[in-house]
């Protein structure tokens, strides 16, 4: 199976299956120096670990990281780094009843298709947990954005129809939904309670706002800033749109106001406003980066549905194992961690796009 790789020169690989021995990354490409301990990515793992309130799955995980390699006496060596967590909490007698049947919505039909094979135990690949390795492979890559002050800020921006009108952070900490909007997030929580009375589930919308980077990053034509975003957001399950800054919006706009006025303090140059979310020409333009992921319902849910069997015969489904009635809270992080990954790559990418620097970097070496 190809496609389990992404970014060229901070290079991420995950490997695992849901109810495998075990799910993990190797990070090939990190600096040596960068201080780095299993508590540091344990913070991020713990985000996005299930169990952790009634709108995740059931699902009992530790999540507890080892790291494998790579580091030594507290800090990276520049060597590939490994890191591992090991699945406990498997119940893979749950998904016997679906066994040889495909669920709506998940991806069973089209592995079967491609492979002539599929592990019908929580959609191996293709479970949410697959992104146990993008998560730890983002706490590093987040530690590495850290050193150069550039920091990332990640939350539910809507539930169904329910959004957010302010951001409050100190909010986010309290509601299950990461809604920086404790208003917003109670209203949400009473639309999820009924989608779950009804056995049926909920999507979002979720944003991120970039701060602190530098301009130039992304390089045109093929790997723009934003396109390597869409493409990292967009390879997570469940992602189904991804917008930056007005996005879709500035299509009932015009010019006028869709533009960005420039302005000048006679030293530096900015904008006056952020449609364009932070990227002109698929480079970063100095303001904060600004785009949106929409994500989709989840597609387990318990209610009876229509669908077909290995056979090809037409049956009834009720998918029984334990799942997230919303997936949004627990991409939130997700989302965060593909961002810094991108970034990283990025960051990376420009150090060469000025003979000067290159010329600076190589003489300080002397
Ligand atoms: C953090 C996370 C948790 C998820 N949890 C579930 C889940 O509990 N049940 C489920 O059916 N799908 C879940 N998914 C979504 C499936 O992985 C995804 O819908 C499936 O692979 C099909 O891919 P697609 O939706 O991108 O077409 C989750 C996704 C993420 C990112």
């Amino acid at each position: 199976m190809a496609g389990s790789t992404i970014g060229t020169q901070f290079r991420v690989t995950t490997w695992g299956e849901s109810h495998g021995k075990a799910l993990g990354a190797v990070i090939d490409g990190c600096p040596a120096g960068l201080e780095l301990s299993e508590e540091d990515i344990q913070v991020y793992l713990d985000r996005r670990k299930p169990g952790q309130s009634r709108f995740t799955t059931a699902r009992g995980e530790g999540d507890a990281v080892e790291i494998l390699s790579g580091v030594f006496e507290g800090a990276t060596t520049g060597t590939p780094i490994s890191v591992m967590v090991r699945n406990q909490d498997q119940h893979s007698k749950d998904y016997s009843d679906i066994a040889h049947v495909y669920r709506p919505g998940h991806a069973d039909y089209t592995f079967m298709e491609k492979y002539g094979f599929r592990d019908y135990r929580g959609g191996g690949r293709s479970s949410g947990r697959e992104t146990i390795g993008r998560v730890a492979a983002g706490a590093i890559a987040g530690k590495i954005l850290e050193t150069l002050g550039i920091s990332i800020f990640t939350y539910t921006k809507s539930i169904g129809d329910i959004a957010i009108s302010k951001v409050d952070v100190d909010a986010m900490d309290s509601n299950a939904l990461c809604m920086p909007d404790a208003e917003a997030a109670k209203k949400a929580e009473a639309y999820l309670e009924e989608c779950m009375n009804k056995q049926d589930s909920a999507g979002g919308v979720i944003e991120c706002v970039v701060q602190g980077l530098p301009a130039g990053l992304g390089e045109p034509v093929f790997e723009k800033l934003d396109a390597e975003l869409a493409k990292a957001m967009l390879s997570i399950g469940a992602v189904k749109g991804f917008e930056m800054g007005d996005g879709f919006a500035a299509t009932r706009g015009n010019g006028s106001t869709n533009n960005d006025a420039f302005v000048s303090d006679g030293e530096s140059v900015a904008k006056a406003t952020n449609h364009s979310g932070g990227v002109l020409g698929g480079m970063s333009d100095g303001s904060d980066l600004v785009f949106r992921v929409a994500v989709k319902p989840t597609p387990s849910i318990s209610q009876t549905q229509r669908t077909v069997n290995e056979e090809g015969e037409n049956v009834e489904i009720e998918i029984h194992g334990r799942h997230d009635p919303i997936i949004v809270p627990r991409a939130v992080v997700v989302v965060e961690c593909m961002a810094a990954i991108t970034l990283v790559n990025a960051l990376y990418a420009n150090q060469s796009s000025r003979l000067e620097w290159l010329q600076d970097f190589y003489n300080k070496q002397e």
